[in-house]
């Protein structure tokens, strides 16, 4: 039988393993991917959201009558004519936020959608917007860290972490020959894809169509439906393409609940294209965080106690939190280890998922504090990893599935030459008025799956995968494509993957990482039912050469059925035998998942496993980065010069596209450590930077050389094909590794990101 974890055979065409370039490629460099905001529909009305310029008060007063006048304009929603036809969606059930949109004239936050102009064409909606009066009463927002009424811990809505203890942390740090106990801290982010926060809604009857980028299509038609209080049968979620996503996209936004209403009061389809600025607002972002981390070590580098502690910002009604200290408190092998994590709440929107969303900023933490340890020892900050590597993660003393960060280190230690470094002394490398650093930090990220389904039919023609999954620009379309083509034997081009219809067979969100494994393994087992069956078939057909083999071991392979001593018959006459053509439908549970986890995410329900959640072991994916950067003497500009990560992931399905996530993935953390922070206003509780002039991501002269490597790793208890995922792997420890080698560099130790050119002078 052909088993999940031999990869081998079938990747010359293109199955797991081989450089298939992306099979979207050419729809997309010629436009003719259609992202959901292109989608035609007949006689749109136009929506233009307006909203609040205050972040916490009521609306006293609102004069429609100037905006209603305007020519075009036909319909103005606010809370006066919309309270109680919308359901809040909390967080804990697919929605963005627990903070209700146009129930009320109570404003929460800066940036609260107050009302939707509906008229013939864009431009007069938000003329029209210009021309609504709205009167309101301010109090005094809470803004951050550092703001009055920073409000305590809720606890009602939101994942509740557990904190760690054990040993003494406390006492172990007290006896530690070697210490370091420091505060840092990251800023709020938001994820700013290229592609706006869209919406186009459409009725036919009862029946609603939505087109809007999503990483959860199945999710969405729920929300949405528990939103409009009608059957989630009813409604149909469209996303071909996601033009970035970044997890912004993952979550239903209380917008597609209101557009929809607009166009099913109005009889018409509405499209709505949120401004750059109202992206900051109306979905999710990455809240700023404020930590501590001590770190105790015996002098030979052997750490004996870790204590970190996280405050997070939310809103006032919700407890959204990463808690990163899930993954801090495992990662290296020390006896001692106490964390906390807390949430403050302030007048803000909700915040939610972005790019390893707990990971980012709390090994941005560790990863620095471990470089100050290495510092305080004298010793290479590569041997201080090794040392301390935990093949046994120290909370629950479970093993990892697998980990080769060692072996990581090791690879992309050679590639970048470290053992060149001309002394570990900061200020010691300089190319003239430009001073030289090196840095390096760990990368991990928790290797989750959830619950799938997919269908895969084959025919004389080749196969067709069918999916409700996303290509949030991942290569998505390409790596299903591969899994079918080396589970059946076929070269990739005979196989076409359809995704990005909530009709399809439900995936789960495309977030943590997870959907190369699960819809793989769900694609995968789909195509073994197939084997299964025309094996079944040809072992019970005398005209068949393999006429009474054993159909355990006829395999799919080089577009033949053949059985293990080689006889075999082209796939054309299994194929027609099977009356030509053969379909399976499989939902597929991972184990660790309860029965039931299958069921729900038809409900649209998120359950995933993973990371540090599953009871037989602890599941994670590792890389170490390497990071020299060059700092004027003078002017203190950071210029990150050269980039080396290597990774190790389990079964990588396609080195190509697995490269690309990778690379932007470390791009992502140059841009964490030296660009990226949402400015928010503390007087007003206002995001200050909300356009692309002002909210810095790098740029190509940003970005001059990233290598990627891989170090081979088969992980055989993560899933049956040994899928890690890499999606938001290489963005972790980047930042550290920055600011590791911006100390080198120049003696100046950077712990709050991002690091600007005053906090260096
Ligand atoms: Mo990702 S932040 O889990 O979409």
């Amino acid at each position: 039988m052909a088993t999940l974890t031999d990869p081998n055979p079938a990747t010359r065409a293109g199955g797991i393993g081989a450089r298939v370039t992306r099979v979207d490629g050419p729809a997309k460099v010629t436009g003719t991917a259609e992202y959901p905001s292109d989608v035609a529909v007949k006689r749109p009305l136009y929506a233009y959201f307006h909203t609040s310029s205050i972040a916490l008060g009521r609306i006293e007063s609102m004069d429609e009558q100037e905006a209603r006048a305007l020519p075009g304009v036909v319909e103005i929603m606010t809370w006066r004519n919309t309270a109680g036809m919308l359901d809040t969606v909390p967080p804990s059930k697919g929605g963005s936020t627990s903070i209700p949109v146009l129930q009320s004239a109570d404003i929460h936050h800066d940036g609260e959608i107050v009302a939707v102009i509906l008229a013939e064409d864009y431009e007069t909606a938000r003329d029209a917007s210009h021309r609504l009066r709205v009167g309101y009463t301010s109090r005094t927002p809470t803004a951050t860290f550092g703001s009055t009424g920073l409000g305590p811990e809720l606890q009602k809505d939101g994942p509740r972490f557990k904190n760690s203890n054990v040993g003494n942390a406390a006492a172990a740090l007290q006896a530690a020959a070697v210490k370091v106990e420091q505060h840092y801290a990251t800023p709020t982010q938001h994820h700013n894809a290229i592609e706006l926060f869209t919406t186009t809604a459409q009725w036919q009857g009862d029946e609603l169509t939505i087109h809007e980028p999503s990483q959860f299509l199945v999710g969405s038609q729920n929300t949405i439906a528990a939103a409009l209080r009608i059957d989630p049968a009813k409604v149909r979620i469209i996303s071909k393409y996601v033009g970035g996503a970044f997890g912004a996209k993952g979550m239903t936004t209380s917008r597609t609940g209101l557009i929809a209403l607009a166009s099913r009061k109005l009889g018409r389809p509405v499209k709505m294209v949120a401004t750059r600025d109202q992206g900051f607002t109306i979905a999710t972002y990455r809240a700023e965080t404020r930590q501590l981390v001590k770190l105790g070590a015996s002098r030979d580098g052997k750490i004996t106690a870790l204590i970190h502690e996280g405050d997070e910002v939310s809103s006032r009604m919700d407890s959204y939190k990463v808690g990163g200290t899930e993954t801090t408190a495992r990662m290296y092998s020390i006896p001692n280890v106490a964390s906390k994590v807390t949430v403050q709440h302030a007048d803000r929107n909700t915040p939610g998922f972005m790019r390893a969303p707990a990971e980012v900023p709390y090994m941005f933490a560790l990863e620095s504090a471990m470089d100050e340890l290495a510092i305080a020892l004298q010793m290479d900050p590569v041997e201080l990893r090794r040392i301390n590597d935990a093949q046994i993660e120290p909370i629950e003393k479970r093993r990892y599935s697998s980990r080769s960060l060692v072996q990581c280190y090791d690879a992309a230690a050679k590639a970048f030459g470290w053992d060149h470094r001309r002394a570990a002394r900061p200020m010691s490398m300089r190319d003239g008025d430009w001073q030289i650093g090196w840095g390096c930090a760990t990368a991990c990220y928790p290797s989750m799956i959830a619950p799938s389904f997919a269908r895969v039919s084959l025919s004389d023609s080749g196969a067709k995968v069918e999916v409700a999954g996303h290509e949030i620009g991942t290569g998505a379309y390409t790596i299903y494509a591969q899994t079918a083509a080396q589970m059946l034997g076929l070269p990739v081009d005979k196989v076409e993957v359809i995704m990005g219809d909530s009709r399809l067979p439900p995936a789960p969100v495309a977030g943590g990482s997870n959907n190369a494994a699960s819809i793989s393994n769900a694609v995968a087992m789909a195509c073994m039912r197939i084997r299964e069956q025309l094996a079944a078939a040809a072992v019970n057909d005398p005209k068949s050469p393999l006429h009474r083999r054993d159909a355990a071991t006829v395999q799919l392979m080089d577009g033949q059925l053949r059985a293990a001593n080689g006889t075999g018959e082209p796939l054309a006459a299994a194929v027609a035998r099977a009356g030509g053509g053969v379909e399976a439908m499989v939902g597929n549970n991972p184990k660790n998942l309860p029965p039931e986890a299958l069921a729900g995410l038809r409900k649209g329900r998120l359950m995933m496993t993973g990371g540090s959640m599953a009871e037989d072991f602890v599941k994670y994916a590792f890389g170490a980065e390497f990071v020299e950067v060059r700092v004027h003497r003078l002017t203190r500009e950071v210029r990150v010069s050269r980039m080396v990560g290597a990774f190790a992931a389990g079964t990588i399905i396609n080195p190509i596209t697995a490269r690309s996530q990778l690379m932007g993935g470390m791009i992502w953390g140059i841009s964490s450590a030296l660009h990226e922070a949402t400015e928010i206003d503390p007087r007003n509780a206002r995001y200050t930077n909300d356009n692309l002039a002002e909210y810095l991501i790098p740029v190509n002269a940003d970005v001059p050389k990233v290598d990627v490597l891989f170090v081979a790793e088969t992980d055989r208890e993560v899933n049956p094909l040994g899928i890690k995922g890499i999606g938001e792997l290489g963005c972790v420890g980047t930042a550290a590794a920055v600011c590791n080698a911006i100390f080198n560099a120049t003696g100046v130790r950077i712990r709050e990101l991002p690091v600007r050119i005053e906090k260096l002078l």
